[in-house]
C-alpha cells in the first residue's frame, strides 16, 4: 500500500538529514503509529507522503502511485484520493458543516440526492449530524476535529494520513478521535497517525504497529 525506498531529506545542510536513507513498507489496512520526539521529522513524513513535500532522492509509492511520476496539475486528484486529519482542522472558517463536506466531496457522477445522502451518513457516523447547520467557528476543538474526520473520510479514502489530529484536544476528545480513527480502520481503510502521545501509542498498540523515527539510523 505504502512503500518508502531508500528516502532521503535535508531541508538545511546545517542541520543534517531529516532522513537519510530511509525505507519502510505498509501493508493495505494497517493502522500505523508514527511516534518520535519534536523534530524527528513525524511531520515531514506526513507531508511526503501527500506530496506537498518532495524528498531528495529515494522513491515514495502510494496505493501503486508513484509520487515522483504525478505532476503538478495531478496532484489535487491525488489527494482527493487520500484522506488527511491536521492538529489545525483547517476547516473552511465560511462555510458550514454541511458545506465543508460538500465541497471536498469528489464529483462521481452520482445524483444530488446520493451526495446528500452520503453527507448526512457521514456526519451520522462521526456524531455531529445535529451539527450540520453551524460554521467552524460555533464549534469546540473536539467537534471541529470530528468535521475534519468527517471530510477526511467522505470520499471514501484507501489511506488515512492525520498529523497529532489530538494534538489541540483534551482527553474525552482524543479518546473520541481514537474511537473513530478506528472506525475508519475497521472499514478497511490504511491510517497513519503521527502522535507523540507515547501513552495512547501504547494503550493502542495491540491494534497498531509503531514506526519509531527516534531509532532509524539517519545522524552521521
Ligand atoms: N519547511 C521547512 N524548512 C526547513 N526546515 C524544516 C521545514 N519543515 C521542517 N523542518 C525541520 O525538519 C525537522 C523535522 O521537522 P518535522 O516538522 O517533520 O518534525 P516533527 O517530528 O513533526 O516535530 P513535532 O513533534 O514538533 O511536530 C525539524 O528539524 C524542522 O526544523
Ligand atoms: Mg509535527
Amino acid at each position: 500500500m505504502i512503500d518508502l525506498k531508500n528516502v532521503s531529506k535535508t531541508y538545511d545542510e546545517a542541520e543534517g538529514p531529516v532522513f537519510d536513507g530511509f525505507s519502510e513498507h505498509i501493508d493495505r489496512g494497517e493502522f500505523i503509529l508514527v511516534t518520535g520526539k519534536s523534530g524527528s521529522g513525524k511531520s515531514t513524513l506526513i507531508r511526503m507522503l501527500l506530496k506537498e513535500t518532495d524528498p531528495d532522492s529515494g522513491e515514495i509509492v502510494v496505493d501503486g502511485k508513484e509520487l515522483s511520476k504525478i505532476t503538478k496539475a495531478k496532484i489535487p486528484s491525488y489527494r482527493r484520493g487520500i484522506g488527511v486529519v491536521f492538529q489545525d482542522f483547517r476547516l473552511f472558517e465560511d462555510y458550514t458543516i454541511y458545506g465543508n463536506l460538500e465541497v471536498v466531496m469528489s464529483v462521481t457522477g452520482g445524483s444530488m440526492r446520493d451526495s446528500e445522502q452520503r453527507i448526512t451518513n457521514m456526519l451520522k457516523l462521526m456524531g455531529i449530524d445535529r451539527l450540520h447547520k453551524r460554521y467552524p467557528k460555533e464549534l469546540s476543538g473536539g467537534e471541529k476535529q470530528k468535521v475534519c474526520m468527517a471530510r477526511a473520510l467522505i470520499n471514501s479514502p484507501s489511506v488515512l494520513l492525520a498529523d497529532e489530529p489530538t494534538g489541540n484536544l483534551d482527553p474525552k476528545s482524543s479518546a473520541e478521535i481514537f474511537r473513530l480513527l478506528e472506525i475508519a480502520h475497521r472499514q478497511g481503510t490504511t491510517v497513519v497517525m503521527a502522535t507523540h502521545d507515547i501513552a495512547t501509542a501504547d494503550r493502542l498498540a495491540t491494534t497498531c504497529r509503531r514506526i519509531d523515527l527516534d531509532l532509524m539510523a539517519k545522524r552521521v
